[in-house]
């Protein structure tokens, strides 16, 4: 593929190795889950790495791995959402396309079994960028995507953590702290176009319509084929004081390599705001890294016919594609 660097207007000729990095939440993930959730993100990452060897897009690619997370109760999206303050799912979900910079994003929305599709949706056929609430559900309905019964986003443990944090002296943002979710990925394909997609049920036990970082481009997700694309999770509220996923993607202007800039993107959330996060971040070369400051994050990467993916940091293990499930 040809690339044009923007300073000097020199093309360089490079190989691409088309590449997808998934994450599915960091925060600390209870010992009983913590395989579900690995083969889950394992199994999302082999599936967006089929479509990009299937000649698919990089968007194609990030929207296929979500829509499986999202269909997984092992995640804080889509079916398994935490709960809000009203024991009730509200997700928001973001998608980017590097090429253009056009994005799609709902935010605060309920009935729906793919946010993130809908987030696509809003990116292909509106112009606008975000949706919220009730305009997104009319917008839903008008574009033929079902609606489904809240009931079906909700699974016994997420209405288990819910009722947990109702009783008197729990401290529902400590708890969340410690169990995070969000699930996003990045990509590039063959032809060096690069996309994220995030998405979530947002903070356990949040004020019913609090819009998060997920919903919000440069804070949830960030992609430019020119810098590269960057997906988060983590706090919120913190996650948007610093705009993770632009910060990150700042440090790589500035020279750094995806993993340093990762690193010193959630160093400067923690000291300035306290915050804990993590990221998953790809550059135009294909180089990727996978990151996180919380005690864990499940996260797996399909490059060059090879599965690569860790749980605690520093743990980083392989697997060839080729290789059974
Ligand atoms: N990062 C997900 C949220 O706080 O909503």
């Amino acid at each position: 593929m040809l690339l044009i660097n923007p300073n000097n207007w020199t093309p360089q000729v490079i190989d691409m190795f088309p590449v997808v990095v998934v994450h599915g939440g960091a925060g600390h993930i209870p010992e009983d889950r913590s395989e579900k959730s690995m083969s889950g993100v394992c199994s999302a990452t082999r599936a967006g790495y089929a479509v990009l060897c299937g000649g698919g897009s990089s968007m194609d690619a990030v929207v296929e791995v979500v829509s499986q997370l999202e269909n997984s109760p092992f995640f804080n999206a889509g079916c398994g959402s935490v709960l809000n303050v009203r024991g009730e799912v509200e997700m928001d979900a973001m998608v980017m396309d590097g090429k253009t910079l056009g994005s799609g994003a709902v935010s605060a929305v309920r009935n729906i079994a793919n946010p993130i599709q809908l987030a696509r949706l809003v990116m292909d056929k509106t112009s606008h960028a975000c949706l919220t609430a009730e305009g997104a559900k009319k917008f839903a309905l008008s574009e033929g995507v079902p609606e489904v019964p809240h009931e079906s986003l909700v699974t016994e443990y997420s209405r288990m953590r819910w009722t947990k944090n109702l009783a008197p002296g729990s401290n529902p943002v400590e708890y969340q702290m410690g169990k995070m979710g969000t699930v996003g990925a990045v990509a590039v394909d063959a032809e060096g176009n690069m996309a994220c997609a995030t998405s979530t049920g947002g903070m356990l036990n949040k004020m019913e319509g609090r819009v998060g970082d997920t919903a919000c481009v440069g804070s949830g997700g960030y992609a430019d084929n020119l810098m590269g694309a960057v997906s988060t999770t983590g706090h919120g509220e913190a996650i948007m004081k610093v705009t993770l996923a632009r910060l990150v993607l700042f440090h790589m202007e500035q020279g750094q390599s995806v993993e340093a800039a990762s690193d010193l993107a959630l160093a400067y959330m923690g000291s300035r705001v306290g915050g804990m996060g993590g990221v998953v971040t790809v550059d135009p070369q294909g180089h990727w890294a996978a990151r996180f400051s919380s005690r864990q994050m499940v996260w797996a990467a399909a490059q060059k016919d090879t599965l690569h993916y860790g749980l605690y940091t520093g743990e980083h293990f392989t697997q060839s594609l080729g290789a059974p499930l």
